[in-house]
């Protein structure tokens, strides 16, 4: 039996780690964290992060192989393998505020390491870092003049919220990084193994520590630069009545491009697109390669862009004014199937909508807690309301903003009834039956599509 720890019971330790419980019976895991309300909550029936599927598999493990703790020193003491799965914020403070990685947590962590370690152990970076993270790592754990030799491998995490448990199921590829030292090619076979409990050998992938480090970066970065050149086009196809779906659709037919991450939206949000090309942005600054940096920013920039034009065309749409108006906003989450509102596009469009004097009024079915704390001070102002008939009713306007399937299931002939007339709908996803709706009597406005509206009749 191996002793496996992972520090930090976030979304990523806490969706992966009970994963790997279930696949690896023979080993012992233990997730622990600071946070002694989180680490409740995985003890509970109501965990506190909201993923399809992951309850059953928790209580299939709680209790069984797998363990939750806020000990961290004790269970670093014990542990042979330690998964680091803290958070790396954007730092906000001092040198490279605004774009590097804050790496507090993280030097914490390997400082806690060192104290408390009495025999040699492999530690896993499964938190985003900037690239050469792990050779600092390194000379924390190697300094603590007990002669214990600690292999640091880097083996970042791919999984999407939403879709966390099948993606940790079955994986496109895991990655492994290690040192090309027999120690570290050692430390590399047993990550391996590990893994090989479930994935086919042919999906994990070796590399050396840097390229592992630099690769997690740059498949975020490519993700999300998908979304900004589609959310680019969408705003000319605004402008030119071609459609942004039959764009998307008639390109990425050519395997070349590929059909995935070219839905055209209000924006990406989550807690990682945006911090990791930033970190990649200050990176390249570092390195001297400003040309290249400024590259990669441009895609957030194309982003923030999106959410403001999105928010923008509400307000010049009804008639340049909501101040007063009732706005009922779909969707708080960042994407559908998750209760994260980190960065949600949504609640970007709640601020610029607040700044305009709208009464705001948000309904999710699953991240309105979530939304009032990311809110902060602005939450006195919106109303949270779970139910969104109840949302809509005497709202002017509703601002579809999280692809949740049950949004497409509303009766939309009932909530027009309810509504002010005339009656707006903004589909920031364009998830909904456009020309249903303006049949209907909505003046419908899609992403990149030509809007239906009763309005300009000609
Ligand atoms: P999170 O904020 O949800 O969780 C991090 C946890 O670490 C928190 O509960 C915090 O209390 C705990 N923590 C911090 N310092 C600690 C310490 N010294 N000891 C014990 N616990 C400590 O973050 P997350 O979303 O799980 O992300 C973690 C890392 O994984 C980040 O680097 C992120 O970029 C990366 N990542 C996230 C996702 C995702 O979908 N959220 C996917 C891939 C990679
Ligand atoms: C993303 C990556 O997909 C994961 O591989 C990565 O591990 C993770 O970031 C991370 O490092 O945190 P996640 O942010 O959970 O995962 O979700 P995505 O499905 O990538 O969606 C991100 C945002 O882009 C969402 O707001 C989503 O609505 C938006 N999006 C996605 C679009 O607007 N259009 C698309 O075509 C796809």
């Amino acid at each position: 039996m191996t002793n496996i720890l992972c520090i930090g019971a976030g979304y990523v330790g806490g969706s992966t780690i009970p994963i790997v419980a279930s696949h690896c019976p023979q080993h012992r895991f233990i997730i622990v964290d600071i946070n002694e309300e989180r680490i409740a909550a995985w003890q509970s029936d109501d965990l506190p992060i909201y993923e399809p599927g992951l309850d059953e598999v928790v209580r299939r493990t709680r209790d069984k192989n797998l363990f939750f703790s806020t000990d961290v020193n004790r269970h670093i003491a014990e542990a042979d393998i330690i998964f680091v799965s803290v958070n790396t914020p954007t730092k906000t403070f001092g040198r490279g505020a605004g774009k590097a990685a804050d790496l507090q947590y993280w030097e914490k962590t390997a400082r806690q390491i060192s104290e408390n370690s009495s025999f040699s152990k492999i530690v896993v970076e499964k938190s985003t870092l900037p690239v050469r993270t792990a050779e600092a790592m390194e000379r924390i754990l190697n300094s603590n003049g007990s002669g214990l030799h600690f292999d640091v491998l880097s083996n970042p995490e791919f999984l999407a919220e939403g879709t966390a448990v099948r993606d940790m199921e079955n994986p496109d590829r895991v990655l492994i990084g290690g040192r090309e030292t027999d120690s570290g090619r050692k430390a590399v076979e047993t990550l391996v193994e590990l893994y090989a409990n479930w994935v086919p050998r042919e999906r994990i992938i070796t590399a050396n520590l840097w390229s592992s480090e630099l690769s997690k970066l740059v498949a975020n970065a490519f993700l999300a630069q998908r979304i900004s050149s589609i959310n680019a086009i969408s705003a000319l196809c605004e402008k030119t009545e071609a459609d942004v779906s039959e764009v998307a659709y008639a390109i990425g037919l050519d395997n070349r491009i590929g059909k995935y991450f070219l839905r055209a939206s209000v924006g990406f949000g989550g807690s990682c697109f945006k911090k990791d090309i930033l970190n990649l942005v200050y990176l390249c600054e570092h390195y001297g390669l400003p040309e290249v940096a400024s590259y990669w920013e441009q895609v957030v920039a194309m982003n923030e862009f999106q959410e403001m034009r999105f928010a923008s065309k509400m307000v010049a749409s009804m008639f340049n004014t909501v101040a007063g108006k009732k706005i009922a906003l779909f969707g708080a989450a960042f994407k559908a199937n998750t209760n994260d509102t980190r960065e949600s596009p949504a609640l970007e469009v709640c601020r610029a909508l607040l700044e305009e004097r709208a009464e705001v009024i948000i309904t999710d079915p699953h991240a309105l807690e979530n939304a009032r704390d990311d809110l902060g001070e602005l939450a006195a102002r919106v109303v949270f309301e779970p139910d969104p008939y109840a949302a809509a009713k005497g709202a002017h306007a509703i601002a579809l903003l999280t692809e949740w399937n049950q949004f497409a299931e509303l009766d939309y002939e009932q909530i027009y009834g309810s509504m002010i007339k005339p009656a707006f709908l903004f589909d920031g996803r364009n998830l909904l039956d456009h020309s249903k709706l303006y049949e209907l009597g909505f003046n419908v406005y899609p992403i990149g599509k030509p809007a239906l509206t009763h309005l300009h009749a000609k």
